[in-house]
């Protein structure tokens, strides 16, 4: 990225609360494009929907009411800066849960009018996008591979603000499926890092799962069908030993892992085949579901087959977060991508305008 002659590094203050984390961060970006986070505080909120088997609406809103104020008073606290010291103030505007989205782009707004601070209404998917400026200080254009609990999505990414999206899911998101199949296991949510953890001990070679989509010429996702023969191969073999979730679980990640990289392959000989005159070609990876390492494993090693550089932003920032809503902030901010004190809540914004409305978003729809 160009550095801008005489600009000076701005501080932005960013808000998350699509979904079910409460998150509150402060990034710096610097004149030639590089970012700091200098404070970063998320509270999960996963015990108050335990014992529901997923997210509640209504409750995630109440408790991101709860706490955000304080959590911004953390991380202020943490910058030891007030808020006359911020260059503006973005929130997630969405896609997302309604009510969450409304407490956190409100509370944006508030602080917007009464320290007369830029807004900025981030589009979460677009935070996740870019969030390797911050952590590799990589700018676009790259291939982005967007796996989260809501969305699952191959997109060239060719400018902040700019988005073409090559593939989708056509049922369930991908970390929706590792939800779902966590919990027809009896494992714990959410379900991603608890099928991680038990196929660490199981063989992936045991049962013989689908590998949805593959050789299809269209870069798009299927992991509902995947879901249910998980479903019918456990059944065929009930009551489950501890062996029998483990295996199951590496069946289901290494069929996962086979789909997801057919799919990404395509979508690099699409992506190569549209930008014939970059030199050196990027995988992103981003997004909760990227923080699986039997995936990034297998997503290293396709990237270097197709002479692609691979990125993962750290485990830490591939979850929901607030520092990549405020660096997305930061970045809109330094190409005067502002918005007004009437900007509306989204539950639903592709990043891709211009493209069909998704085959299939999850049955969570609308989330991140
Ligand atoms: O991006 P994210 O934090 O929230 C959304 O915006 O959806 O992604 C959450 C999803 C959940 O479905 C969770 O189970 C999944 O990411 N996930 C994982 C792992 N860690 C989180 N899936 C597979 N392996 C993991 N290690
Ligand atoms: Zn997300």
């Amino acid at each position: 990225m160009q550095p801008v002659p005489g600009a000076r590094a701005t501080m932005v203050l960013g808000i998350e609360t699509s979904c079910d984390e409460t998150a509150a961060a402060l990034v710096e970006r610097h004149p030639d494009g590089t970012g700091r986070i200098i404070a970063n505080v998320v509270r999960s909120q996963w015990e108050k929907h335990r014992a529901y088997g997923g997210v509640v609406p209504e409750i995630a809103a109440r408790a991101h009411v709860e706490c955000l104020d304080e959590l911004i008073a953390t991380a202020m606290a943490e910058a030891t800066i007030s808020f006359g010291d911020l260059d503006a103030i973005a929130a997630t505007a969405g896609p997302g849960l309604i009510g969450g989205l409304i407490v956190g782009l409100t509370t944006a707004k508030m602080l917007a009018l009464v320290h007369a601070k830029p807004l900025i209404a981030v589009n979460h998917l677009e935070a996740h996008a870019l969030t390797v400026g911050l952590t590799d200080r990589l700018s676009p254009p790259y291939l982005l591979l967007l796996i989260s609990g809501g969305h699952t999505q191959l997109l060239a990414v060719e400018a902040v603000d700019r988005y073409r999206r090559l593939g989708s899911t056509i049922d369930d998101a991908l970390g929706e499926a590792f939800d779902k199949t966590a919990k027809l296991l009896g494992l714990p949510m959410p379900g991603g890092p608890a099928v991680e953890a038990a196929a660490r001990a199981g063989n992936p070679g045991r049962f013989a799962l689908p590998r949805p989509m593959t050789g299809r010429p269209e870069p798009h996702f299927s992991f509902a069908g995947l879901k249910t023969a998980v479903r019918h191969a456990a059944l065929a073999v009930a009551p489950l030993s501890t062996q029998d979730v483990a295996d199951l679980c590496a069946s289901f990640q290494a069929a996962v892992a086979e789909s997801v990289v057919d799919r990404t392959r395509r979508a690099m000989a699409i992506y190569t085949e549209s930008n014939p005159a970059s030199s050196a070609h990027h995988l992103v990876v981003a997004g909760g579901v990227a923080a699986n390492a039997a995936l990034r494993q297998a997503l290293t090693a396709l990237a270097e087959a197709e002479g692609y550089a691979f990125h993962a932003p750290p485990i830490t920032l591939c979850g929901d977060n607030a520092a990549m809503i405020a660096w997305t902030g930061a970045e809109r901010l330094a190409r005067g991508l502002i918005d007004t004190l009437d900007a509306p809540v989204r539950p639903r914004w592709p990043l891709d305008a211009a493209a069909s409305p998704a085959l299939g978003a999850g049955s969570k729809g609308a989330k991140a």
